[in-house]
């Protein structure tokens, strides 16, 4: 039987519920408390697709401005970085704070400590406050990877990130030509709707959550060509 090595417990800011970090002989993962298991660093593949498929379609990706949401183990933040050039700068949000202290610890050499680079900025807090319509911040790439999928896991209130609402605050979070990638355990029909409905031209790929073959996630990215009204 394997053995792990409980290194600690982080709070979610607006629930009861805590995080918690465990290390084995050579691996780590990430467990919601009540057992569900959201990352493990042996599973990085779909993760680190979304950071280098967001990026790579920008057209200045030397100088691009990125929003990351969540940190988790920072796999699509480095991914991000290693996709765009010197002068881009990537936002990531990360709501837990000590998933945030887990990087810049034990956690960090996983990704490569994506924090320690000069191009990251880190937002403590949720994502959601970045895509408020008073942020004069605009990014050329939105990344969303916060819960397994569109709908809230880590907490109730990330519903709205994929309700109409939510996704008509990250188009007008974007600069023109921007695109938002999410990320999903598995197939949802019901948001792929959802987003085409938006008037977006969507594209959804499957990746493979660890090298060649086994399980598979979801990828959606988005993209609106015209500017409403
Ligand atoms: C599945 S993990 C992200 C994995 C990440 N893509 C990676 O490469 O490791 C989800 C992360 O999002 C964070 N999170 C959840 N809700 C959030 C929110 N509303 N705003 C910012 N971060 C959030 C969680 O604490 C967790 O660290």
């Amino acid at each position: 039987m394997r053995h792990w090595d409980k290194l600690g417990e982080a709070p979610i800011p607006g629930t009861s519920r805590h995080l918690e970090l465990f290390r084995g002989k050579d691996d780590f993962f990430i467990r919601a408390s009540g057992g569900t298991e959201l990352m493990s660093t042996r599973k990085r593949g779909s993760e680190e697709a979304l950071g280098t498929l967001i990026c790579r379609a920008l057209k200045q990706p030397t100088s691009a401005r990125v929003l990351v949401g969540g940190l988790g183990m920072g796999f699509t933040l480095a991914a991000a970085l290693a996709t765009l050039g010197a002068q881009a700068e990537v936002t990531v949000a990360e709501l837990v704070p000590g998933v945030i202290e887990w990087n810049r610890g034990p956690l960090g050499e996983a990704a490569g400590r994506p924090l320690d680079d000069s191009r990251t900025r880190v937002f403590e807090g949720d994502v959601a406050a970045l895509l408020d319509p008073g942020n004069p911040t605009k990014f050329d790439a939105i990344a969303l990877d916060v819960d397994n999928g569109p709908e809230g896991l880590t907490r109730s209130t990330n519903d709205w990130l994929y309700s109409d609402a939510g996704l008509a605050a990250i188009r007008q979070s974007l600069r023109p030509g921007g695109r938002v990638g999410f990320w999903s355990a598995g197939p949802d029909p019901a948001f792929g709707r959802r987003l085409q409905r938006t008037g977006a031209s969507v594209e959804e790929i499957r990746v493979f959550a660890h090298g060649n073959k086994g399980a598979r996630h979801t990828l959606w990215f988005a993209e609106w060509r015209k500017e409403k009204g």
